[in-house]
């Protein structure tokens, strides 16, 4: 038997179970000459399969009504046709959401259980890792005793930022939304201190109380109030990364806020928009650098896992809306 999640419906606003469709069908895959037969491992969950569930341009084109959700999948060779793979590899690609399907090894690309947890390169050695990573050196530009502010802190991206940026000599501030969070940031993470926005009334007030020397680098995933927050404390040539906007992914009108040329113009600060894949060629020097201070134990991270294939829906929603901490992986 083959289990399949489909968009059955394009999201209008926040997204609920609604919004997918599990299905099963016989298992009669057959691989011809160059393929290999998968069997999903891993899954991860991740805020831009939000985007892709409208039908708004983007960086990557939208999901199709009726047609599986992909996303990055570690899964198995159980069966090879291609002489690039033999059974029991371990491979990543962004694969649809089926417990099997054929590729037909093209993107595949193997992953060794000896190195890291399998899970681990769908966040730390995975995609999160090297935004992470490639935000914060591309754009960030970061020098040591610079102050860094974080928001989506206590995220798969947001935690490894603030762990890179202790590593590189910096104050960092991370900015999450509960106490437990911001207790991880410093306690696990190594964060200097941390703010609740959802118990914090007058954000500006605490992110200036939390940075008295102002921010210099702004590593920016959750966008609209916050961030609009974080402007009042940047610094001259201060640098802020638009990585994420996870903020407004669900608004139906475009979101208003504060203007921010005269913030820019006045600090002479850069604003930047982030999309990884624009930096692929840099993907082998990150990866070097994070497996090395991943074995130095100069970074941890965390993963919130959650059981079985079927609950890659509900996995998807409670990681839009928190319910987890460092990166979210369904395992199959
Ligand atoms: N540009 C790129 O190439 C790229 C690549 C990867 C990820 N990203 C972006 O980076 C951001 C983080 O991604 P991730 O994979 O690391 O996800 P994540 O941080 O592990 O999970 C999303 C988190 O966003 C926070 N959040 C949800 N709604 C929020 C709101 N209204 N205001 C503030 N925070 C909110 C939640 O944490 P709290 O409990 O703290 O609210 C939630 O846990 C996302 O915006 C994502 O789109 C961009």
């Amino acid at each position: 038997m083959i289990q399949t999640i489909n968009l059955k419906k394009r999201p209008v606003g926040a997204p609920t179970l609604d919004n997918f469709e599990l299905t099963e069908s016989e298992n009669n895959l057959t691989i011809k000459d160059g393929e290999v037969l998968l069997e999903t491992k891993y899954l991860s969950v991740d805020p831009y399969l939000r985007g892709r569930m409208s039908d708004a341009k983007s960086y990557v084109p939208p999901f199709e009504v009726g047609k599986p959700l992909n996303s990055g999948i570690i899964a198995e060779v159980i069966d090879s046709k291609n002489e690039n793979f033999t059974k029991g590899d371990f491979v990543r690609d962004r694969l649809d959401w089926k417990t099997l399907q054929v590729s037909k090894g093209e993107n595949l690309q193997k992953v060794d259980p000896d190195k890291a947890p399998l899970s681990a390169y769908l966040g730390i050695v995975g995609m999160t890792g090297l935004t992470a990573y490639l935000g914060l050196h591309e754009i960030g530009k970061p020098k040591k005793g610079e102050t860094l502010i974080v928001s989506g802190a206590a995220g798969a991206v947001g935690s490894v930022v603030g762990q890179i940026g202790k590593i590189l000599g910096l104050t960092v501030i991370g900015i999450a939304g509960s106490d437990e969070k911001v207790e991880l940031l410093t306690s696990e993470f190594g964060f200097d201190r941390g703010i609740n926005y959802k118990t914090t009334e007058d954000m500006k007030a605490a992110i200036k109380e939390a940075a008295p020397d102002g921010v210099d680098i702004y590593f920016d995933n959750v966008g609209g109030e916050i961030s609009d927050a974080v402007l009042f404390s940047i610094n001259k040539f201060a640098r802020t990364i638009n990585c994420g906007a996870i903020s407004v992914y669900n608004n139906t009108e475009t979101p208003t806020g504060v203007s921010v040329q005269p913030f820019l113009i006045k600090n002479s600060a850069l604003m930047q928009g982030f999309i990884v894949s624009n930096y692929s060629d840099k993907f082998p020097e990150a990866m070097e650098q994070l497996s090395k201070w991943l074995g130095e134990e100069k970074l941890t991270y965390r993963e919130t896992i959650v059981e079985g294939f079927e609950n890659t829906p509900q996995a998807f929603l409670d990681m839009m809306d928190g319910k987890k901490k460092g990166k979210m992986i369904v395992k199959v």
